[in-house]
């Protein structure tokens, strides 16, 4: 039978620029998301088709979904699925985007508000509440128009915190007459326990949680957020809640909840990566370019590397506390290491993540200016983008820094022993999910600690080869395990689709 996926994001998997003499060039999304669906899709097979809806980002983004409205829908740049941009009007999606999803609801799941002073939940928000409940409407609306026009057997994907109330606003207006459609929601953040969601308006709480609910399968990469959902679900809800534990380390449920008449099954599907695909990558000219560059420019020193967009839960300026605090207090390795750091531009629409960019390069201008001398660099901080450069960064580091307070799961930490030419040490936070499946290979800290992340970092670049090379393929191995295909398919499977 002919199968169609519709997936629901608000980043898709391109977003346009203009160019000189107003031409539009292209250019692939960046985080985890969209490398997981991007691949994923990639891997289902001919007998299913796929559309991804996601908003236009960009003034060069609408004009894209404008001309496409008047024509034939084209493929999405390079990535060789047809996508649907919405053009939803700026204010609106401002408000949802950035002042909802961004400024309220991630600094909600990773616990991350200042909380002396933030959250304020006033007259503003409830404004900028209505503008997200419109914004998943649109969602909601262009889902059900392909629902209804399309044939085949359908499976709906809806992802991450932008879209909470998608999946019930779809569930309910295509109704009893419209097409059967499995429906599942992913969320690629952690989730915030009961306690500290509940900082939430009681009615934007349990609003948030009711449209997940509209799904019969609900995703996490790791148990720890997929329990606390199900706390959540619970406290805030009072719904009937069972748990039955994931059995091993993923995929699998976790438990079930039933409300308002629906079940909705909680499990966890660990993302992972394609292994082959990113060596092959790996191989091609310019990453080999970028890497001999590298390799040169430390010389016989070891390498240190990060690799990080600029978010508040990446903890890049504790990362830099500690590499300081390793140069003060083991001046052993003074001339003798060399910290790549890259933390990429996010989010620079929100006054947090400008202050923190600030932050970020101020503590990194001291580091060099103590510890400089006429023929060492102690820190090299790179802010533009270059995939090629990071890829090269993670194929020759000696030790791989992923500290971040926390995170749905992490990808970075999954590259870079995949990557790696001669097997990597791995300093890993704790409160990673991808410590859930790294954890007995790597050099787990509390993301805190800086003195402890400093001796995590001494023990890494001491690591005998031997037991690099043995912890960097097991890591390698374990990020392997979950490649985007099995991620995606097992969702799909769930919910029913066959391959
Ligand atoms: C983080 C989150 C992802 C989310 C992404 C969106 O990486 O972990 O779950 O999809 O941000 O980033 P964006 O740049 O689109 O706001």
């Amino acid at each position: 039978m002919n199968q169609r996926v519709l997936v629901a994001s608000n980043r898709g998997p391109v977003s346009y620029q203009f160019g000189a003499g107003g031409s539009l060039t292209g250019h692939r999304g960046g985080g985890g998301m969209i490398a997981g669906v991007t691949d994923g899709l990639a891997a289902l097979g001919p007998e299913t088709s796929a559309t991804w809806i996601c908003a236009a980002l960009s003034d060069a983004d609408r004009a894209v979904a404008r001309a496409r409205n008047a024509g034939p829908r084209d493929e999405g740049l390079e990535v060789g699925i047809p996508v649907r941009m919405l053009d939803i009007a700026p204010d609106i999606f401002d408000r949802a985007y950035n002042r909802v999803a961004n400024s309220a609801l991630w600094f909600l799941l990773h616990q991350l508000f200042d909380t002396p002073s933030q959250p304020r939940f006033g007259r503003e928000f409830r404004r900028d509440w209505e503008a997200y409940l419109a914004y998943n409407e649109a969602f909601a609306g262009a889902l059900t128009e392909e629902a209804v026009t399309g044939e085949g057997d359908l499976r709906v994907l809806i992802q991450d915190y932008h879209l909470c109330l998608a999946p019930r606003l779809f569930r309910d207006r295509l109704g009893e007459a419209g097409p059967a459609a499995g429906i599942g929601h992913f969320c690629h953040t952690p989730w915030a326990p009961p306690d500290y969601y509940r900082m939430l308006p009681d009615e934007v709480g349990r609003a948030l949680l009711d449209g997940i609910l509209g799904a019969d399968r609900a995703g996490f990469h790791a148990e720890r957020w997929a329990t606390a959902f199900l706390d959540c679900c619970a406290a805030v809800l009072g719904a009937d809640v069972t748990r039955t534990g994931l059995a091993g380390p993923g995929p699998g449920p976790v438990g079930r909840v039933t409300y308002r008449g629906h079940v909705t099954e909680v499990a966890v599907h660990p993302l992972g990566v394609d292994a082959a695909a990113l060596r092959e990558r790996a191989r091609a000219e310019d990453v080999r370019a970028h890497a001999d560059a590298l390799r040169r420019a430390a010389g016989d020193r070891k390498l240190i590397v990060r690799v990080d967009r600029t978010e508040l839960s990446k903890n890049i300026v504790r990362g830099l506390a500690a590499y300081r605090e390793l140069l003060a207090t083991r001046p052993q390795w003074r001339g003798r290491v060399v910290h790549l750091a890259f933390a990429y531009p996010s989010r620079s629409a929100l006054a947090e993540y400008r202050a923190y960019t600030g932050q970020v390069r101020e503590l990194a201008r001291q580091i060099t200016e103590e510890f400089r001398t006429a023929d060492w660099d102690p820190l090299i901080l790179e802010v533009k983008d270059d995939y090629p450069r990071s890829l090269a960064a993670c194929a020759v580091a000696d030790v791989l820094l992923v500290n971040p307070i926390r995170d749905g799961m992490n990808l970075v930490a999954q590259e870079g022993p995949v990557l790696s030419e001669r097997g990597c040490a791995l300093v890993l936070s704790r409160e990673a999910g991808a410590a859930a499946t790294l954890a007995a290979d790597a050099l787990l800290v509390n993301p805190y600690d800086v003195t402890e992340t400093a001796e995590a970092l001494h023990r890494a670049l001491e690591m005998p080869d031997a037991e690099r090379a043995r912890r960097g393929a097991a890591l390698a191995a374990t990020a392997a395990a979950d490649p985007p295909a099995r991620w995606l398919g097992g969702q799909l499977a769930s919910l029913g689709l066959g391959s």
